[in-house]
């Protein structure tokens, strides 16, 4: 990678390639939702976050969500990302339920298949954009060497080796955010999940994310990303509309 390039601009082809499908994947969906509702009970009442929701989401396919606050979107994503489980319905992941998954495989596929970026980065303060990097292969068991290595691959990717040293309250918001996808992608997952990740940025630092975001989709990766800015949707092959659980409108942009 030429660090000269610069962000946005370079292709973080360390992440791209790893990002493919396994070899001999069959089904062409990596994601299939088939009746999921996630009811939330609260006291006497219930909440249908998420209404018989089926859908198929193709592997390297560049997916929007929309729509109004307490539609289920957030919902809809860490369903996705096995961060919730579905009341009732069928979710399978790379043609796996994860329904049936034991704890130990959910936390491996957490780990390994899927990327998540948030809104408000959920970096750690008190650690450098190397160190919140490196955390997700901590967790992994990574070597020292093998660690270091990936983080400064990450970084680079993510246009921000100049600053690798600084802690969070030391970079702009478009940094933090960077750090955040370079945290999500230094494990290669072949899906990334991000809730509104351009949502606390201004119009500039927003576009320098979403460029990043296409490119690492042009590399293969599935991109699931929750938006409520029209023009970000713009950029996505796929646009879901979400209302009160449910999809109500299931839009191909770029066919
Ligand atoms: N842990 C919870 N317990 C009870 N109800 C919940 C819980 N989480 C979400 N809800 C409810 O489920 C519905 C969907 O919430 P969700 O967070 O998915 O909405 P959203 O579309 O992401 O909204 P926003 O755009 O504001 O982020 C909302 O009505 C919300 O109040
Ligand atoms: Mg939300």
């Amino acid at each position: 990678m030429n660090p000269a390039a610069g962000p946005p601009g370079a292709p973080p082809a360390a992440f791209g390639t790893a990002a493919t499908a396994a070899p001999g994947a069959r089904d062409a969906a990596v994601i299939r939702l088939d009746g999921v509702s996630r009811v939330y009970l609260m006291g006497e009442s219930q909440v249908r976050a998420l209404d018989d929701v089926t859908l198929a989401i193709a592997r390297g396919d560049f997916v929007a969500i929309m729509g109004p606050s307490g539609s289920g979107k957030s919902t809809l994503l860490n369903v996705l990302g096995c961060l919730d489980t579905p009341t009732s319905g069928t979710y399978r992941l790379d043609g796996e339920a994860v329904e049936s998954l034991t704890e130990d495989q959910l936390a491996e596929v957490r780990q390994r298949k899927i990327g998540f970026v948030f809104q408000s980065y959920h970096l750690i303060g008190r650690m450098t954009a190397a160190r919140n990097v490196e955390l997700p292969l901590i967790f992994a068991g990574e070597e020292t060497q093998a660690r270091r290595e990936k983080v400064r691959v990450a970084l680079e990717a993510v246009g921000l080796t100049p600053r690798t040293h600084h802690r969070p309250d030391q970079l702009s918001g478009g940094e933090r955010q960077r750090v955040g996808i370079a945290r999500a992608m230094v494990m290669r997952p072949s899906i990334l999940l991000a809730d509104e990740p351009t949502g606390n940025l201004d119009t500039r630092s927003g576009d320098e994310i979403v460029a990043l975001l296409e490119t690492l989709n042009r590399g293969g990766l599935t991109l699931v990303l929750v938006t409520h800015d029209p023009r970000i949707a713009e950029h996505a092959r796929r646009v879901l509309r979400m209302r009160d659980g449910s999809i109500e409108n299931d839009t191909e942009v770029h066919p």
